[in-house]
């Protein structure tokens, strides 16, 4: 179903057998009708041919930003869309785009203004010169970019941006998703340019096999789940990576820790403890990990791995590893858990894995306590009680055959502290918890609590008021390590500091 304009749009790839096109030259505009901005059914077009402002065929009670106004990007209004439809479509008839696929993209580029102006003059579209550069920008990033995203994509400001369909595009920004304005023409378009990000990795998307992870040139990671499995269209889900990472200072002035919580973060990552990160989707896990890292010291030996490199440490002596999907006859895999446990005979100082999710659990449990302290990992859990059941349950379901108990142990011998992060409802995110993992009672896991953030309610504009205070432990039991590294006294003065 949304194979048809495949060849059509995708500059990138070989043209289905195109018709005798004159290469890129001189349009044949005369061949259409000369049509006002408002173009009528243009061709007998495939359902999702339709105009871009199609409803969605789902309308669920709570769908998506029915209430609030669509951020405006770019400021198109539904006459824009639809005359960029009908020059987009005059320009396809016109143009060779094998030929064009031969140039590079500055001269490619070239080629399209020339015979969008020369369609624009042509059909007698009124324009604006401002509207005219924008319609000649949109129509090259269709062409040979990743097209409505790359406005997008510039932006900085975004953290992720969720493309559900063709006609809703969602960004999140400063812990806030919002609908844009932002629309594909058609679900074939947003199916060709997932196909287009996904294949600059050597990968693809089709109904086939559906599901893909791919990253952009930038690093940006990209997930794409395709019809027939995601109903309404290719659902592509894009976090964005951030050329100037956040540090531990940014954090502390978005409020997202206090001064002497950040004071004992900075204790717990140079005196080698070993460290879970635990939080929900997007709640800040990897740059707080990244954060941590920063403390390592720069003699170390780091091994990181992860399934998307995103940690960008600065230490001299780091090697990274990134783990690899099955290719498309289902081998080649590489596991997170083949990266551990091949780390463990690389000599690494410190372990540390971008995202827990499965059974390499175990080794990094293993690795924690056979003398690779200071390793780190994130996993996604709630709490940190609820971090340390998820442990168990990815080394059970691992299949390693181990009594509960035992596992218990291990936990308890190999963490010693989870920090929790979490997105609060105003959209801020925030360290809630510095948790030791102590040891065990019976079957239990006991655990205490260093430093929590402490909610007091709302402000006037809904942002949540609270403040991280220590919870009165005088003493963590990673003291003697700190001593040992001679950050003790550091570390009673933040705790003194932060205690009611
Ligand atoms: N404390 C913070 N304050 C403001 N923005 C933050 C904070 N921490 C992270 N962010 C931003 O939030 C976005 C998500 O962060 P991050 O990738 O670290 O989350 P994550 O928990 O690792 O997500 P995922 O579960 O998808 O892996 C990024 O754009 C990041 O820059
Ligand atoms: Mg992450």
């Amino acid at each position: 179903m949304f194979g048809r304009r495949t060849a059509p749009v995708d500059a990138s790839a070989p043209p289905a057998a195109a018709p005798a096109k004159k290469p890129v030259a001189a349009p044949k505009p005369a061949a259409k009708k000369p049509a006002a901005p408002k173009k009528s059914a243009p061709k007998p077009a495939p359902a999702e041919k339709a105009p871009a402002p199609a409803p969605p065929r789902v309308a669920s009670p709570a769908n998506d930003g029915q209430k609030a106004q669509p951020v405006e990007i770019g400021g198109r209004s539904d006459e824009y869309f639809q005359t960029k439809t009908t020059i987009f479509n005059a320009l396809i008839d016109t143009i060779d785009l094998s030929q064009l696929a031969q140039l590079d993209t500055e001269s490619a580029a070239e080629e399209i203004r020339d015979i969008v102006n020369e369609i624009i003059s042509i059909k007698n579209v009124q324009m604006s010169i401002a509207e005219q550069e924008a319609l000649l920008q949109d129509i090259c990033n269709d062409v040979l970019g990743y097209g409505p995203l790359e406005p997008l994509l510039a932006r900085d400001d975004i953290a992720d941006i969720m493309v559900n369909g063709s006609s809703r595009v969602f960004i999140e920004v400063g812990g806030k998703i919002q609908l844009t304005n932002v629309r594909f023409r058609d679900n074939a378009q947003l199916m060709n340019i997932c196909q287009r990000i996904v294949s600059q990795v050597g990968r693809r998307v089709d109904e086939a096999s559906p599901i893909c992870d791919a990253r952009l040139p930038d690093g940006s990671r990209v997930n794409v789940i395709a019809p027939p499995l995601s109903i309404d269209g290719a659902a592509l889900t894009i976090r964005k990576f951030k050329k100037d990472k956040l540090t531990m200072a940014d954090l502390q002035n978005f409020g997202s820790i206090s001064p002497e919580g950040a004071k004992v973060l900075e204790i717990v990552g140079a005196c080698r403890i070993n460290t879970l990160i635990s939080g929900g989707t997007g709640s800040g896990k990897t740059t707080l990990l990244n954060c941590m890292t920063g403390f390592i010291e720069h003699d170390e030996r780091v091994i990181t791995c992860e399934d998307a490199a995103e940690l960008q440490l600065q230490q001299p002596h780091v090697v990274r590893l990134e783990t690899r999907p099955p290719n498309l006859e289902g081998q080649g895999e590489v596991t997170m858990r083949d990266l551990v446990k091949n780390c463990l005979r690389m000599r690494p100082e410190r372990i540390i894995v971008g995202e827990v999710r499965g059974p390499e659990a175990f080794d990094l449990l293993q690795a924690m306590n056979t003398g690779h302290d200071g390793s780190m990992g994130t996993l996604h859990a709630n709490s940190p009680r609820e971090a340390l059941q998820r442990v168990e349950s990815m080394i059970t379901m691992g299949g390693y055959n181990l009594p509960s108990r035992t596992i218990r142990e291990m936990i308890v011998g190999s963490i010693d502290v989870i920090i929790q992060a979490a997105r609060l409802r105003d959209g801020s995110r925030r360290i809630t918890h510095v948790t030791e993992v102590l040891g065990t009672e019976g079957d239990t896991i006991i655990t205490q609590d260093l430093f929590i953030y402490d909610m007091d309610g709302e402000d006037e504009n809904g942002g949540i008021v609270g403040r991280h205070k220590s919870t009165g432990i005088a003493r963590p039991a990673f003291w003697d390590r700190a001593r040992y590294y001679g950050r003790d006294s550091e570390l009673a003065t933040a705790l003194d500091a932060a205690a009611d």
